[in-house]
């Protein structure tokens, strides 16, 4: 956790977090039919965005889209598309001159930390049993005027449309036929990462 920590402060350690409001009108509950970690694998594997999230992909710059691994995480990078909400950089981040629409964060197991130019959305994915999973949203709001915009503009819509996918996924998986595709080395860096962390 303590590595998470530091890598987050090197990236977004810039933003005002002891600012941001906590604002229990965002909080979310969800109870899904499938497994926690198929929960984790479509959140960590950028592929399905232009197939599942066409709002969401119409803010992103889908080319653009980055994916970074590290010691108990995986930070995913979303690229704003031009006239899209992204985050002004300050000179000494990494990132700056980038147009960053969102930084997911993802901390091995079920914690999400997904940051947009509104504010922080914290995801917990927590299993329930085989089959069964609960999501938590808990929301932070920095700047409101970013709310209902970007990427992060409608966060139940992506969820639904998630949960649609995994839920699937979860019947596919359960299927006698199920076999594991090869990794695509550009698109699942963060899964394949996932899945060393879980068999070790
Ligand atoms: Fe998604």
């Amino acid at each position: 956790m303590e590595a998470c920590l530091g890598e987050m402060e090197s990236r977004v350690g810039w933003m005002p977090i002891e600012k941001f409001e906590y604002d229990n009108s965002r909080n979310r509950c969800y109870e899904i039919r499938a497994n926690w970690a198929l929960y984790v694998d479509n959140y960590l594997e950028g592929f399905h965005i232009p197939f599942v999230h066409n709002d969401l992909n119409r803010t992103l710059d889908y080319d653009d889209y980055r994916t970074e691994i590290f010691n108990g995480g995986v930070l995913q990078i979303g690229i704003a598309r031009d006239g899209e909400p992204s985050f002004e950089i300050p000179e000494e981040s990494p990132d700056f001159g980038l147009k960053v629409a969102a930084y997911y964060y993802w901390i091995y197991p079920g914690l999400m930390l997904n940051f947009y130019p509104w504010g922080l959305s914290v995801n917990l994915v927590l299993p329930l049993s085989v089959d069964r999973t609960r999501i938590e949203y808990y929301g932070f709001v920095w700047d409101k005027k970013f709310l209902g915009k970007g990427a992060g503009g409608d966060l139940d819509k992506v969820e639904e449309e998630d949960q649609f996918v995994v839920e699937s996924t979860h019947r596919g998986v359960s299927s006698v036929s199920y076999e594991r595709g090869r990794y695509s080395p550009s698109k699942e860096i963060g899964v394949h990462h996932f899945h060393q962390m879980l068999s070790s």
